[in-house]
C-alpha cells in the first residue's frame, strides 16, 4: 500500500486531511514516527506550508502533505492569520483565545472573517504542489458548539446559521477551507 505522511501534530487537522485523501494511501502521522514540528518562521500561509512539507520530507521516502491554516478577521487587520496557533498558545488555549477575539470585536460593526488553508504536497522526487482554499463568513457573538477543533466554535460560514463547532464533523469537512484547497490539489494529482 502507498504511504503518505500528513505533516501535522494537530489531531483535528490530521483527521480532516486523512478523511480527504483516498483510501489507497496509508496515512502516517509524524507523532508515530517521533518527528517534531519545525519552527514556523514564514510570514505567509504558503511559506509555512512549504516549509513544513520540506521539513517532514527529510524523514521519509514517500510523499508528504502539509497544511498551514488560520483565521483572518477583517476588522482586526486580518489577524490572527498565520499566528492563529500562537495566539491560542499565548492565551493559554483556544477557549481563552476565542474569548479574547470576542472581546476585541465587541465594539466593531464588521464581524467578517475568513479561514485560509494552504496545502503543500511534496512528492518522493522532490516536486512541490501548492494550493490554497478560502472560506468567507463571520465571527459569532458567542462561543457556540463543541464539535471540531481550534476556532470552530466562533466561525459561521456564509449561507449557514451555525458555527463550524455546531456542525456535524463530516458536514464541516465537506465545505471547509481545507476541503476547498484539497479539491484544487485533486485536480493536479491523483490523491
Ligand atoms: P498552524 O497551521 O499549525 O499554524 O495552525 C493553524 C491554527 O488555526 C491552529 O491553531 C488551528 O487550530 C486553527 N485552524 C486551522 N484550521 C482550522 C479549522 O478548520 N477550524 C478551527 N481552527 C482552525
Amino acid at each position: 500500500m502507498k504511504k503518505i505522511l500528513i505533516g501535522t501534530h494537530n489531531p483535528g487537522k490530521f483527521r480532516e486531511i486523512a478523511y480527504l485523501i483516498s483510501k489507497k494511501f496509508k496515512k502516517i502521522s509524524p507523532v508515530k514516527l517521533n518527528i517534531k514540528s519545525p519552527k514556523e518562521t514564514g510570514k505567509t500561509f504558503e511559506s509555512n506550508s512549504r516549509l513544513k512539507a520540506n521539513f517532514f520530507s527529510k524523514f521519509v521516502d514517500f510523499p508528504v502533505i502539509s497544511d498551514d491554516s488560520g483565521l483572518c478577521i477583517k476588522s482586526l487587520k486580518n489577524t490572527p492569520g498565520v499566528y492563529s496557533a500562537r495566539l491560542a498558545k499565548e492565551k493559554g488555549g483556544f477557549h481563552n483565545a476565542m474569548k479574547y477575539i470576542l472581546k476585541k470585536l465587541k465594539l466593531k460593526k464588521n464581524r467578517s472573517a475568513f479561514f485560509v488553508c494552504n496545502l503543500t504536497y511534496k512528492s518522493q522526487d522532490g516536486k512541490f504542489i501548492n494550493v490554497q482554499g478560502k472560506i468567507y463568513g463571520k465571527i459569532s457573538e458567542k462561543i457556540l458548539g463543541k464539535n471540531g477543533f481550534g476556532y470552530d466554535p466562533i466561525f459561521i460560514p456564509n449561507s449557514y446559521n451555525e458555527t463550524y463547532g455546531q456542525m456535524n464533523k463530516r458536514e464541516k469537512m465537506k465545505i471547509d477551507h481545507r476541503y476547498l484547497a484539497f479539491k484544487k490539489l485533486r485536480k493536479k494529482i491523483n490523491i
